[in-house]
């Protein structure tokens, strides 16, 4: 309200509001790309989590000599989360350098992506910031989850 008592247009458009969110998560994702630790692959990648309560984790592929070893963005990201007691996900940015191509996640990370739920959003990056949005479900389908040790 100003002073004579009128509500004050916001300085922000609602969109733009709207929008900050999703580019701050897919900004957060292009920086953990960064701190990959990938010397084998040189393929460095970033992965940024959106927790429930509105808290971003992000994680980089982290390679290893013994080439088993090595663990994906996205279940760095998924663990750090896990680790500081959060369960529950709204969406995942995933960044690369491919910049013909959006970077998918490979099987293991949608598997552990689906044991937090089939409901979320998983955005698929190009270089250049550029992005589709999956739902898990769609990335991966008739899945096995938490829920079905229980139906036997
Ligand atoms: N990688 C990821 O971290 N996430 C993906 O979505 C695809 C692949 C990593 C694993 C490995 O360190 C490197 O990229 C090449 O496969």
């Amino acid at each position: 309200m100003d002073s004579c008592g009128q509500r004050l247009a916001p300085t922000v458009p609602p969109a733009q509001r709207r929008a900050e969110p999703l580019q701050l998560l897919l900004r957060r994702s292009q920086e953990a790309k960064n701190s990959a630790y990938c010397p084998y692959s040189r393929f460095p990648v970033g992965a940024a989590l959106l927790t429930a309560s509105g808290e971003i984790f992000s994680g980089c592929n982290v390679e290893n000599a013994c080439h088993s070893l090595g663990v994906c963005a996205e279940r760095t990201a998924i663990h750090k989360a896990i680790s500081e007691g959060h369960t529950s996900f709204k969406a995942m940015a995933i960044s690369s350098n491919m910049g013909e191509d959006f970077i998918t996640p490979c099987g293991a990370c949608r598997q552990v992506m689906r044991e937090f739920g089939t409901d979320w959003d998983i955005y698929l990056t190009k270089a250049d910031g550029t992005y589709i949005v999956k739902r898990l479900e769609e990335l991966l389908p008739l899945s096995f989850g938490p829920e079905d040790l229980n139906k036997a």
